[in-house]
């Protein structure tokens, strides 16, 4: 199992029902089958192939009878199935927002979100503050010597106010706990908002708005300025 998978698997509460969307290969949901970490799983793809495959592998782990399988565009059709937690990985935190933001009023207080955005976590973040999700979690996660974000968020439906671009880009929990890539990560980021502000700067263009983004990566890392 991959490790960002993985990480979402251990984190998941016992029981309940699983709903990966836009599962492709189907891993996640096989192996909380298996370990009877969920009672049943809503399966779903975008695209029929990967469908498939998740379907194939789901029958060929002995699981299929505990999944449902559904060609779906995000999650705006899986209302009535009494699904408990969500996990949404491997798309840009811009697609993930908008399957949120398009499901809204299938979702309920208390559902479990698992979302694992390979680009673009400020929109995410900005996205989960202002429709009504507590974030309860974040973590970092390397994976063939690539590091992921893991964002957990519970449905509370009550909304609040955008994040400010700093805690929209960084968040509010890797500073205080950053695990064991955490600083990794922030270093990762510093030098590509650096090589950003160098592009911008020889290119003659304007001030380069993330300047407070990076001075804060800056102080989280402990640097000079
Ligand atoms: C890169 S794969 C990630 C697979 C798996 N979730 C993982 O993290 O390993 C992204 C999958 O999401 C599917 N997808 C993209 N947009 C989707 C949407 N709006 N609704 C459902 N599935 C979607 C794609 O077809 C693809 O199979």
């Amino acid at each position: 199992m991959p490790a960002r998978l993985a990480a979402i698997a251990e984190r998941l509460p016992e029981e309940g029902v699983f709903c990966d969307v836009g599962s492709d290969h189907g891993l996640l949901p096989l192996f909380l089958l298996q370990q009877r970490k969920a009672l049943r799983a809503v399966v779903t793809d975008i695209k029929p192939l990967p469908l498939a495959r998740a379907k194939e592998a789901l029958a060929a782990g002995g699981v299929a009878d505990r999944a449902e399988c559904v060609l779906a565009d995000g999650i705006a059709s899986l209302g009535g199935r009494g699904i408990d937690f969500y996990a949404i990985a491997g798309m840009s935190g811009e697609t993930i927002a908008q399957i949120l933001r398009e499901g809204k009023t299938t979702l309920h207080a208390g559902q479990r979100f698992y979302l694992q955005p390979m680009s673009h976590e400020d929109i995410l973040r900005t996205h989960l503050s202002v429709e009504g999700f507590r974030i309860t979690e974040e973590t970092v996660i390397r994976e063939n010597g690539k590091l992921f974000l893991l964002i957990c968020a519970t449905f509370t439906g009550m909304p609040g106010e955008a994040p400010d671009p700093i805690t929209a880009a960084l968040g509010m929990y890797l500073d205080q706990h950053p695990g064991v890539w955490g600083r990794a990560y922030f270093e990762i980021k510093r030098d590509r908002l650096v090589r950003t502000a160098e592009k911008r700067r020889a290119a003659g263009l304007d001030a380069f708005d993330q300047e407070s983004v990076l001075a804060r990566i800056r102080e989280i890392l402990k640097e000079e300025p």
